[in-house]
């Protein structure tokens, strides 16, 4: 069945000029870039869906707030309006900015937890995974089985294994597992949501154990309209009132703002009702970020950031922003293409090890169909898998990940239908040849993080 394209709930007012190189001069620059999706210049990108993050288009009420952004050091206006629509919309006394998700991070992990410890998450992104490390702490993933098969069309992909979870807590002791991170949409498992139903039923295993429960809300917005979708008693709801309800069974939250909130640099800190948690992050965000009623933004993007977290749960746009997700993916569907299915809220994730079956965990499947994308037709993505994986910290050896994605993310507002036709077609023309792409070894490696500086080269 064709999926209709949901047309732009919007116009085009100011555009930025794109060129595609010759199939030639990409080949050049990717081997310049020693096959580095990260070390390639953005100008020889035809199409960047390297990330979601920070490439979104603003409005033109959010440029309009970009000019009266309140650039004062303490106590600007910008300040203030922010904290209004994020109170607003998530029903917490207190919101903390800060520069973007990984800097909430750093503020908060550290008042939280430490050596010894532990975090249980749906999935930790890799920043978060990292600030608990930081910390001092363990952080342990606890998605539902069902992520890990993309061809299992369940509803709730993203969800926690609340079974796993109280076994966890109770094989690590509950004084031991110092925070319940949920992750929505859960963007390690391709964007998948997680239900009302799961996040309250985490809500009280946390209550149970007297630990506290944080929300990863980069990618919230997606993740209630997906509840709106797909969660029986929610179809007449507003997205407004499922945010406020999601929200309600958590303690706070990290958001990175660039991605749902639709700006190009942002993050928040949200603490439901504990005053003393509040103070203490607003010390840490003075020495890490700045003072508190700017947390490391200019007040020009507090303004724009206040606007977006509006823009951004509007259901027509919402409604066209999953839409074009799920154009691609019918597209996929159509040419017999894998991905994680079904499609997620922020983009395709390819299931490259069922497109390139000869090609080992260990030559990089995701990274291979990445590599050829950009020279297929200038498309710029990233490998979510083996690669992204890397060594085994104790022994050195590759580890071998659940799955070999290639991550399409799509910016928001940014592309349009013949874009998103542009990446169908060059998956279709590099299925067709699948069997003759070759994978890819590593010529050099930092020791962490390594996917985004490694070099490799093509087996031979
Ligand atoms: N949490 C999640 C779920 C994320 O996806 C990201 C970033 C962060 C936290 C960190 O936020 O980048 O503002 O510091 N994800 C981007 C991505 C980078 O491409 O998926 P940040």
């Amino acid at each position: 069945m064709d999926i209709r394209y949901v047309p732009e709930p919007f116009r085009i007012k100011m555009v930025e000029t794109i060129k595609m190189l010759s199939r030639e001069e990409r080949e050049m620059k990717i081997a310049e870039a020693k096959y580095n999706m990260f070390s390639l210049k953005g100008e020889d990108v035809y199409i960047d869906l390297l990330t979601d993050s920070g490439t979104n288009a603003m409005s033109q009420e959010q440029w309009a707030g970009v000019m009266r952004g309140d650039e004062a050091y303490a106590g600007g206006t910008s300040y203030f309006k922010l904290v209004e629509a994020a109170q607003d919309i998530f029903g917490y006394e207190y919101i903390q900015p800060v520069h973007q998700g990984r800097a909430a991070e750093k503020v908060l992990f550290g008042l939280l937890m430490g050596e010894g410890q532990y975090s249980i998450s749906n999935m930790h992104f890799d920043t978060t995974r990292a600030h608990v490390e930081l910390s001092g702490a363990r952080a342990i993933d606890c998605v539902v089985a069902e992520a890990a098969d993309p061809t299992v069309r369940a509803p709730f992909k993203g969800n926690m294994d609340i079974v796993k979870l109280e076994e966890l807590i109770n094989k690590y002791g509950p004084d031991k597992v110092k925070l319940v991170i949920m992750t929505i949409t859960n963007n390690s498992a391709g964007g998948q949501p997680v239900s009302v139903q799961n996040i309250r039923e985490t809500s009280e295993i946390c209550k149970k154990y007297n630990i506290k429960f944080c929300i990863d809300a980069a990618r919230y917005a997606e993740n209630a309209y997906f509840i709106k979708q797909r969660e029986p008693g929610y179809e007449n709801k507003s997205i407004k009132e499922i945010i406020k309800e999601v929200f309600s069974y958590a303690d706070m939250f990290t958001m990175s703002a660039k991605k749902d909130s639709i700006v190009n640099m942002g993050g928040l800190i949200g603490i439901k009702n504990d005053g003393k948690l509040f103070q203490l992050c607003k010390g840490r965000t003075i020495s890490f970020e700045g003072f508190t009623t700017y947390g490391g933004l200019s007040g020009r993007d507090l303004e724009s950031l206040a606007i977006g977290l509006y823009e951004g749960i509007d259901e027509n746009y919402l409604r066209y922003r999953i839409g074009q997700m799920e154009y691609l993916a019918g597209r996929l569907d159509k040419a017999g293409i894998a991905y994680q299915s079904p499609v997620g809220g922020h983009g395709v994730f390819v299931d490259a090890k069922a497109m390139f079956p000869h090609i080992p965990y260990n030559e990089f499947p995701g990274q291979a169909l990445a590599i050829e994308l950009y020279k297929e037709a200038g498309i710029r993505t990233c490998d979510i898998g083996s690669y992204m994986l890397g060594n085994d910290p104790d022994t050195g050896e590759q580890l071998h990940a659940d799955f070999e994605f290639t991550r399409l993310a799509i910016p928001r507002r940014v592309y349009t239908q013949a874009h998103i036709d542009i990446m169908a077609d060059a998956l279709i023309a590099i299925k067709e040849r699948a069997n003759t792409v070759k994978g890819y070894r590593i010529t050099w490696e930092p020791p962490i993080l390594r996917h985004f500086q490694a070099s490799l080269e093509p087996v031979k």
